[in-house]
């Protein structure tokens, strides 16, 4: 693996398995009263986010605590940007406080990979535009594993045979690719199921346009949120067109085989793409997902600044 981790293709599908490995360590860590090791400590991780997050934000600066790292987070509403100072010079400015790593999430595709031409220190992709958003992927890899007890690792194992339906705003959505990329190095078949008017201009998915087309036959139901900040013009009639096609309704819910999971990457819109209470669906994993959001992030954090020794992980913290 390289010092940083920008997208689930650099990472490729043996840094995809190692990384779900180390997960289970840090899922073990997670179980104890006091969920702290020293393998991090004396590293600074700064979480730079040009863009809204709940999730990923919190969950990145759990794990970096978790692991003992020293955490920075900058706030660009208070920052010098504000001023007129360009990337680069804040970028490297915060660096020559000595960081080691940079979390980012910015709202233009790429920010991540030109943010690493500046800097020395890992950098760690926390959502580029519409274009990728890795650690979402590898918490999604994550919980279907654990959920559905598929021993997948280093040493074998697949998704092969899994059918996992993608449905919703395709277009705007790093999760939809970073997702997908991963489901299918694991083995598994995704469909995508979305209006044209909400599908990349080019891709090689397949592709139906009706949930009601796919929904008896798959094993993960997984919906993606409308982005209407990202939308220029209107790309469906209305939203209650939307969710008569592609919604989970209470009709649909009921269709819903017992083993189905059903994911969201959150934030979701209640009432549009989710017109169920998901707390009342047996198959779904939203929260593990996001439980899963922290032993991911800690895989990754420690992948990258740890000394990849297992022993560095078996300690608490003495605080
Ligand atoms: N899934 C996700 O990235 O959520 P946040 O925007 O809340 O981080």
């Amino acid at each position: 693996m390289s010092r940083s981790l920008l997208s689930i293709a650099e990472l490729g599908e043996t840094g995809l398995r190692r990384l779900l490995d180390i997960s289970d360590h840090m899922a073990e860590v997670n179980r104890r009263p006091n969920p702290k090791v020293p393998a991090l400590r004396g590293k600074t991780v700064c979480n730079v986010f040009f863009e809204d997050s709940t999730r990923t934000r919190l969950s990145f600066e759990t794990a970096a605590k978790r692991l003992s790292a020293d955490t920075m987070n900058f706030s660009v509403s208070q920052s010098s940007l504000n001023k007129g100072e360009s990337l680069r010079d804040t970028v490297e400015t915060i660096a020559a406080m000595g960081v080691d790593a940079f979390v980012i999430r910015h709202g233009s595709s790429g920010a991540p990979w030109q943010l690493g031409e500046w800097t020395s220190a890992s950098v760690i992709n926390a959502g580029d535009g519409w274009h990728a958003h890795p650690t979402q992927a590898l918490l999604d890899m994550y919980t279907v594993r654990t959920a559905l007890n598929r021993p997948v690792s280093v040493d074998g194992g697949s998704f092969d045979g899994l059918r996992v339906a993608m449905v919703g705003d395709i277009k705007h959505s790093r999760v939809a690719r970073s997702t997908t990329e991963a489901f299918k190095l694991l083995g598994a078949d995704v469909t995508w199921v979305s209006p044209k008017t909400l599908l990349p201009p080019t891709h090689d998915e397949n592709v139906v346009a009706n949930l009601d087309q796919v929904i008896d036959d798959i094993d993960i139901l997984y919906l993606l949120r409308m982005q209407n900040e990202r939308m220029s013009e209107a790309l469906v009639p209305h939203l209650r067109e939307y969710t008569a096609r592609f919604g989970l309704t209470p009709e649909r819910a009921a269709r819903l085989g017992q083993h189905v999971l059903v994911m969201h990457p959150g934030p979701m819109n209640r009432g549009v793409e989710m017109a169920v209470d998901p707390g009342e669906l047996p198959g779904s994993v939203i929260n593990q997902q996001v439980t899963n959001g922290i032993n991911v992030r800690m895989a990754v954090l420690f992948e990258l600044l740890g000394s990849g020794s297992e022993n560095s992980l078996t300690g608490n913290t003495e605080s």
